[in-house]
């Protein structure tokens, strides 16, 4: 069988990679894939956009895939997973009245109140009068979302009424994140620690994979700036048994049976985004859709067919699915260009990645693409996530971060402290 793999970015290469070690499958296609991805044995770039949901529904009949994979929102939020079930083609991901947990904050708070599932107080508003009045009632640092998808950088976390202010009134003049700002949730402040906690879900049943823990602020000591994520880490300790169970109990199935309620049936990778408060699990944010970059050291731990096991999914027989996992730590070091998360350079040779990394680390790319000389160059913010497994987090960061510094190009920095959480414990 073929598989399709949607998207560009870490995750992707992490998924397409997964799924060409499939007994099932021949080929994978990613659309658009990255330069990692031209070079990984079993897997065929193709130049189709990841938003172009008519060209890789003609990709897929053409090729005959049997199974598509979605990585990122954008096209989930589009539709691609209703266009492609319409055409009676096998797509893995949530349709688009479902993607709504993540491509509208707005929708996924009221769905949270509306079901009683755990999150932080919340109001939802339109003009920057109304957002300064919820703000003065509440206490500093407050939360400011833009409502709409904004790539992992719609979030600012504000400390004063002058902040909140000038935060609104960029959020809604539409200048900072177009439409995604028309709309900006206001919320409260929570503490504690964060883990993702990912499911494959079929609609009523879910299964869940191994634990990870993202650092989103792009410097050490949880610092800076939010990004999409520098590095993750699995499995997470501060998901123990007991927060494990209370996630599936508060948040995953009362979420899959709202869904459920509402008319709206979730299938696809639900990943739920978690503040593990003094008070119990509070949801930060839903993603419908495999995280970046947690898919990466997730799947390095993943000893099953993916492929398989969605394809189960797919077809009514997640009980059928049984997950082994490595039990060893795996963590991935983000490679970022100088500059992100806001404004850097693309076009950079990429230096160091001739030598095949052992057998316990992987490069996986994300911003990567191949020059008109062949070169392997920069294209985005994320260049690559450098994952390693290892007996412990210390061990697989040691890995992890002994083969960043064999990488290099102009501008890049890393950070050396993910997992530093489970480390301290
Ligand atoms: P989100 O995209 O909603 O997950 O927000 C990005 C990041 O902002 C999260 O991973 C948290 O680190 C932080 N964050 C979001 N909401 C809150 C909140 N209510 N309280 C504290 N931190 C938050
Ligand atoms: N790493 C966070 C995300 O994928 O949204």
């Amino acid at each position: 069988m073929k598989v399709l793999v949607v998207g560009g970015g870490g995750r992707e290469h992490a998924l397409a990679w997964k799924a060409a070690q499939s007994k099932q499958v021949t080929e994978v296609l990613v659309a658009p894939g990255n330069a990692g991805t031209a070079a990984e044995p079993g897997l065929r770039n193709v130049a189709i956009d990841a938003g172009d949901v008519e060209g890789l529904l003609t990709l897929a009949r053409d090729e005959q895939v049997g199974l598509t994979i979605i990585g990122p929102e954008a096209p989930l939020a589009a539709g691609i997973v209703d266009r492609f079930r319409a055409a009676g083609l096998k797509c893995f991901g949530p349709d688009a009245a479902a993607a709504r947990l993540e491509s509208s904050k707005a929708f996924a708070k009221d769905f949270m109140a509306r079901h009683g599932i755990p999150t932080a107080a919340y109001a939802v508003v339109t003009e920057v009068e109304a957002g300064l009045e919820q703000i003065q009632a509440m206490q500093f640092p407050v939360v400011l979302k833009a409502d709409g998808l904004a790539a992992g950088k719609g979030v600012v976390i504000v400390d004063n009424l002058d902040q909140a202010r000038a935060t609104l009134e960029d959020m809604l003049s539409g200048q900072a994140f177009g439409e995604a700002g028309h709309q900006v949730v206001i919320e409260e402040f929570l503490v504690g620690e964060e883990a993702s906690f990912i499911v494959i879900a079929d609609g009523n049943k879910m299964l869940p994979l191994a634990s990870s823990q993202d650092h989103k602020r792009r410097d050490n000591g949880d610092l800076g700036p939010n990004t999409g994520g520098m590095g993750a880490y699995s499995p997470a300790p501060c998901v123990d048994d007991s927060v494990h169970a209370r996630i599936v109990d508060e948040v995953i199935t009362p979420t899959l049976e709202g869904m459920v309620a509402d008319g709206c049936p979730f299938t696809g990778f639900l990943y739920a985004g978690v503040m593990l408060t003094a008070q119990g699990p509070r949801v930060l944010e839903f993603n419908v859709r495999f995280g970046d970059p947690e898919t990466q050291p997730v799947l390095m731990r993943l000893q099953s067919d993916l492929v398989e096991a969605l394809v189960q999914t797919l077809d009514g027989q997640i009980d059928a699915i049984d997950l082994a996992w490595d039990p060893r730590v795996a963590l991935g070091v983000v490679v970022a260009a100088g500059g992100y998360p806001e404004n850097y350079a693309k076009g950079l040779p990429i230096s160091g990645l001739e030598v095949a990394p052992p057998a316990d680390i992987k490069v996986f790319h994300a911003g990567t693409t191949l020059d008109d000389r062949g070169r392997t160059v920069t294209s985005g913010g994320r260049v690559l996530c450098v994952t390693a497994l290892g007996e412990n987090v210390a061990a697989a960061q040691g890995l992890a971060l002994q083969w960043c510094t064999r990488i290099g190009f102009e501008g890049a920095f890393h950070r050396t402290d993910i997992g530093h959480r489970a480390i301290n414990r």
